[in-house]
């Protein structure tokens, strides 16, 4: 199993290419189930979220191209499943559930088992569904779900889901009559996968606000899409340059989609200039520390709560991060510590009082974006660390050690 070597204490300078969202690239393949013939989406990172995804359309029957552009033909889909064994390593595969519903009637999904950051039930994706008409039922781990008709529906959610959202726009998109999502996600990937079925043909008003309106249609018609920037790609450079005394230029980014990232780490001691798709961010002072709270979008994301976390280690006073979404999203923490860090778990908050310093020390990555939050802690810290089971770090950060290495950190990637 690989482990990712870093030697701390370089400041980081020079420009970083964002690559294409992750969580806005897999709703937009899945969505490819909707429309048959070939799609095109350009951007499309290469990680091992993306392949999974592919592999998943590809038992189904999708003919897949993964080259300079993702081409997707799902003009032969014949298995309507997504099995337990591909499900269990990306959650997002549950993204199938809405396409298949709509476009052939029926679907046999593996449910996601528990997760690290939480229990991540799927319940309000099905009780959506069933709103809409479909009979689900439950055996032996999988979600059976028949829908002889798809019905639009007034579905409103007690809890934001961001992949509820997603998924339920895209059964509505070909169900009959209209379809109202209340306190819906807002999040820039819905927005874009609404933005790719409405060039399909669909009729949705509304994305990027918490009431969601589609209308149905009978068919659409597969089309080109360009993959947003990835906002918490974005996010972990921009700590990384804060927790190095840094200076970096980051190309090919969304400013507009990261206001509350932005915000909080210009008030923590960061410049921060936009313009066009480019970011220009230097450390100008000590690290303030600041309380931070994650909700969903607009407001401070969660995936941003472990590498905001990396950086208040090293605050210069206490600062308190609640986590509002997901209920166990704190495993960064001991590994944090490991490093020399202070920090306290009170309930759902970390109290966090800064350090003088880190020090490099052995620690283990427990899920996507802790791994990235060791990654930057490790930037910072006096000596070597070595980060094991960097697999999830491969997840979400398309070739991180050459990216890193190319504004001078001291990074490298060893078999353990
Ligand atoms: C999406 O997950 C993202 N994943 C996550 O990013 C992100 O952390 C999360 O949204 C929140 O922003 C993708 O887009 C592929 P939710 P999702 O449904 O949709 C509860 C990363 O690091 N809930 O918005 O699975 C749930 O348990 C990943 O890239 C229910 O109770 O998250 C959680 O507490 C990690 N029942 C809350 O809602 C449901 O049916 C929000 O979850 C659905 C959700």
């Amino acid at each position: 199993m690989d482990k990712l070597v870093i030697e701390g204490g370089n400041s980081l300078k020079g420009q970083v290419s964002i690559s294409g969202a992750k969580n806005a690239a897999l709703p937009l393949m899945a969505s490819s189930l909707l429309a048959s013939g070939r799609h095109t989406f350009t951007n499309v990172p290469r990680l091992r979220d993306i392949r999974t995804m592919q592999i998943l359309l590809s038992n189904m029957g999708a003919i897949s191209e993964h080259g300079d552009r993702f081409e997707i033909d799902t003009t032969d889909i014949h298995t309507y499943e997504a099995p337990y064994e591909l499900v269990k390593t990306m959650r997002a595969s549950v993204l199938v559930l809405g396409p298949l519903l709509a476009r052939y009637r029926r679907a046999r999904v593996s449910l996601p088992g528990g997760c690290a950051i939480g229990a991540r039930p799927i319940n309000l994706h099905l009780r959506g569904l069933q709103q809409m008409g479909v009979d689900i039922e439950l055996d032996h781990g999988y979600v059976i779900a028949k829908a002889p008709r798809l019905r639009g529906a007034t579905i409103s959610f007690e809890q934001v889901t961001v992949t509820g959202t997603e998924n339920l726009m895209m059964a509505a998109s070909l169900a009959e009559g209209l379809t109202i999502l209340q306190n819906a996600a807002q999040e820039p990937e819905v927005v874009a996968l609404a933005e790719y079925l409405n060039r399909m043909g669909a009729q949705i008003e509304g994305a990027g606000t918490a009431e969601i309106r589609i209308q149905g249609r009978k068919e659409l018609i597969p089309a080109t899409f360009t993959v947003i920037p990835d906002r918490i790609e974005t996010g972990t450079y921009l700590v990384a340059a804060a927790i190095t005394k840094g200076d970096l230029e980051l190309k090919g980014c969304r400013p507009d989609h990261l206001n509350a990232v932005i915000q909080n780490l210009a008030l923590a001691g960061l410049s921060i200039e936009g313009e066009g798709d480019s970011l220009r961010v230097k450390r100008v002072s000590e690290i303030k520390s600041l309380n931070v709270m994650t909700r969903p979008y607009p407001a401070f994301p969660t995936d941003m709560q472990a590498q905001f976390m990396a950086l208040m280690t090293l605050g210069s006073g206490v600062s308190l991060i609640t986590e509002q979404i997901f209920e166990n999203r704190f495993m960064h923490v001991l590994e944090l510590k490991r490093m020399g860090a202070d920090i306290q778990l009170e309930g759902r908050t970390a109290v966090v009082r800064g350090v003088k310093r880190l020090s490099g020390a052995p620690v283990m990555a427990t899920d996507l974006r802790a791994s990235a939050s060791l990654v930057l802690a490790a930037l910072a810290a006096e000596g070597v660390t070595e980060i094991h089971r960097i697999y999830h770090l491969d997840r979400g950060y398309e070739t991180i050690e050459q990216k890193l290495a190319a504004i001078g950190a001291r990074v490298w990637r060893e078999s353990s």
